[in-house]
């Protein structure tokens, strides 16, 4: 059978590492898909580099248009980033009548409705797997593998770059900074780090999550998004001491009034596996009714764990090119027409525990106070230790764990807390999910 052609667009890390599998593995990939997949064109700016990465296998160009345009290309894989420019060349492949394999979860996750409609309307698939957790086939278990289930909730460590910089943080006692920048060292974090660091990458990647999960739109802007700069060695320490690890998860959650769709850091139960997934790694927790609990663990970046995901695509793509476009497997799990319009819950709606951390003077009733302020929030103390002041202070810590209340009482709470005149500073609240 003719063999596919594909026409890769940007041949950085993860371009190079799908160049290099595909050929490496070819005489397997053939087998599985029942015909060659080559990369015959390949668009980059920087022709020169691209060229010396591809030798004569495949053509070269710097202009990506020239692709998207060109009749023998049968499927374009977008490896370029940001959604301005890549935005158009995906919409532009897709009325050409291309398949699009991409790895862009910002993309996606601002702009996929509108892709996704696109395609619908053009007969084309938009395949992503490498958009979220890197070679981890997760995209796939929730669309196909688990397809029979209620999807209650979600939670995944899907940034490699945080999760890295909380291990180094806690095992190491190292500073932030120090650590961030050897993450930038080692080529994982984004060309922009505030996008890892400040939760952005990935409530692009729950946002998608979410959408599989629930057969719901793309809805990047109501995701509640906290990244981890905030986070202090206290903080580490003290929830370690107490039982609890703190991961910036990404969560989305089924209610009855809608669903719950955000990102901050969370003190998970140590005992938990999810909790002990440390490094770059990353690692998806799933519960459906049906099925229980599953975890999918594995790099959540690098060039050939992310070549996984593009090549296993590049695969589904090529197999399905024969089936009617009605009976492929939708994009988001769910039928286009059958996506459900319940919504994403603000955030004071949302329920869950907390740990907080209050610098008070050492007298006689403060603890009272604070006490009275959760009682009448209807607010109950799961666990409370107050540390030693250090030697010649007379303000302590306190950190005290609560059980199940809703984000607007604990607000309400810290408001009032924070306004009593043996406070100092701010109170420090991170959320925490037992997993259960
Ligand atoms: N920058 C991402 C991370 C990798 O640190 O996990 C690609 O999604």
């Amino acid at each position: 059978m003719k063999p596919i052609n594909v026409g890769l667009l940007g041949i950085g890390t993860v371009g190079s590492g799908t160049f290099r599998v595909l050929q490496r593995n070819s005489e397997e990939i053939s087998r599985r898909a029942g015909r060659a997949i080559r990369i015959s064109v390949v668009a980059d700016k920087d022709t020169a580099r691209a060229q010396a990465i591809v030798g004569d296998a495949a053509r070269v160009t710097a202009d990506a248009l020239e692709v998207v345009n060109d009749p023998q290309i049968d499927i374009v894989v977008e490896l370029i980033g940001g959604y301005t420019v890549s935005k158009e060349l995906v919409l532009k492949a897709i009325a050409n009548g291309k398949h699009v394999v991409t790895a862009n979860k910002a993309l996606l996750a601002l702009h996929g409705n509108e892709i996704f409609a696109a395609a619908l309307k053009n007969g084309v698939t938009v395949a992503f797997e490498a958009a979220v957790g890197g070679g981890i086939p997760i995209i796939k278990s929730l669309r196909e593998g688990l397809t029979a289930n209620r999807i209650e909730w979600i939670a995944g460590i899907v940034n490699g770059t945080s999760n890295f910089i909380l291990s180094e943080m806690r095992a190491k006692g190292a500073a932030f900074d120090d650590v961030l920048q050897e993450a930038q060292r080692l080529g994982f974090a984004e060309a922009d780090p505030t996008f890892d660091i400040e939760g952005v990458d990935a409530a692009h990647k729950i946002t998608i999550m979410a959408a599989i999960c629930f057969g719901i739109p793309m809805q990047f802007s109501k995701a509640h998004v906290e990244g981890i700069t905030k986070l202090t060695q206290d903080d580490i320490r003290y929830a370690e001491e107490l039982g609890y690890r703190i991961k910036l998860l990404g969560i989305a959650k089924r209610k009855s009034a809608g669903f719950e769709l955000r990102v901050h850091p969370t003190l998970i139960p140590t005992r938990q596996l999810i909790a002990n997934v440390e490094g770059v790694m990353n690692a998806v927790l799933v519960k459906g009714d049906a099925v229980g609990q599953t975890m999918y663990y594995g790099a959540g970046a690098g060039a050939e764990p992310t070549a996984s995901a593009v090549v296993a695509d590049l695969v589904d793509v090529a197999r399905m090119l024969t089936a009617d476009p009605e009976h492929r497997v939708p994009h988001l799990a769910f039928q286009a027409d059958q996506l459900s319009n319940a919504p994403i819950l603000p955030m004071g709606e949302v329920e869950t525990s907390y740990y907080l951390r209050l610098r008070v003077a050492d007298k006689a009733g403060v603890l009272a106070d604070i006490t009275r302020i959760l009682a009448d929030q209807g607010i109950s103390i799961e666990a409370l230790v107050q540390k030693e002041p250090h030697a010649g202070e007379e303000q302590v810590d306190i950190i005290m764990l609560t059980h199940l209340t809703r984000e607007k009482k604990i607000d309400a709470a810290i408001r009032r807390i924070e306004g009593l005149p043996v406070i100092s500073g701010k109170i420090t609240r991170i959320r925490m999910e037992a997993l259960q």
